[in-house]
């Protein structure tokens, strides 16, 4: 197996590491300096890739799924922050015949949150006395506000609520990994659900899990469809 990294921060860096480990090649490695405005994504830069693992930035994620779908190698995408534009980004996966799996959170911790909280909104949701909130606090370099993560729990929950728009908070501090609180709360009392990543390191080993996975696919997937689907969740 041979990865290419696009964006090579503290993410790109962690999943050289276990990409290493699992005897797999890493090659090319692209951070912005490398690839001013998707230049570094050719044809002949991505020659003999299976799969290209993409966490950089919002502002950029776009146009490297375009360049890496244009060299025709297929892509799992960890950057956050670019919702409103996934109408078109399914459009690109399926006119260049690639694979895409996007995970807004490749933990698999995060990933069982997601049933938790999805199956729990259910179950308060037939008490309107209960209202829903989310708080969500990251490190200070976070760009998007809230986090991918805190928009798709949003979008499990608000089919069952009695109040479609939960009160939201977004922290930015400090090293924070990434915390997420689901609170329900009544005039009685309040119940927590809460998820806190400890490092990055559950981030990388999901997104290891998904490059697998994705190899030789075509079409545009969710992690957490896979996530369920290897856990057997019916
Ligand atoms: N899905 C998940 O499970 C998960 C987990 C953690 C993080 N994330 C998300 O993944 C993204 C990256 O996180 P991170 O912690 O690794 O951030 P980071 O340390 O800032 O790394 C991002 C890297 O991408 C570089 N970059 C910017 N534009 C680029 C481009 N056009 N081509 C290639 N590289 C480019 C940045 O360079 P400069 O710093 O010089 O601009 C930086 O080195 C963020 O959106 C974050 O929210 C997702």
């Amino acid at each position: 197996m041979r990865i290419a990294l696009v964006g090579y921060g503290k993410m790109g860096k962690l999943i050289e590491a276990i990409a290493l480990r699992e005897g797999w090649e890493v090659d090319p490695k692209l951070d912005i300096n490398e690839n001013v405005k998707g230049s570094g994504i050719t044809s002949s830069s991505m020659e003999g890739v299976d799969v290209a693992i993409e966490f950089s930035q919002p502002d950029s994620v776009v146009s490297n799924i375009e360049a890496i779908a244009s060299a025709g190698v297929s892509v799992v995408v960890g950057t956050t922050g670019w919702s409103d534009q996934r109408t078109r980004v399914e459009r690109i996966v399926r006119d260049a015949g690639i694979g895409l799996i996007y995970g807004s959170n490749f933990s698999l911790g995060m990933n069982l949150f997601f049933e938790i909280v999805s199956n729990s909104a259910r179950l308060v949701g037939m008490l309107p006395q209960y209202d829903a909130y989310l708080s969500e606090e990251h490190h200070r370099a976070k760009k998007d506000a809230p986090s991918g993560t805190a928009l798709n729990l949003l979008d499990m929950m608000r089919p069952h609520l009695s109040n479609p728009n939960p009160g939201i908070a977004s922290i930015r501090a400090g090293w924070i990994p990434g915390t997420h609180v689901i609170g329900f709360d009544s005039e009685a009392d309040t119940i927590v659900l809460e998820h806190r990543a400890r490092s990055r390191q559950g981030f990388a080993e999901g997104a290891i899990l998904a490059a697998r996975w994705i190899a030789g696919k075509k079409g545009f997937f969710d992690f957490r469809q896979v996530f369920r689907e290897i856990v057997g969740i019916k």
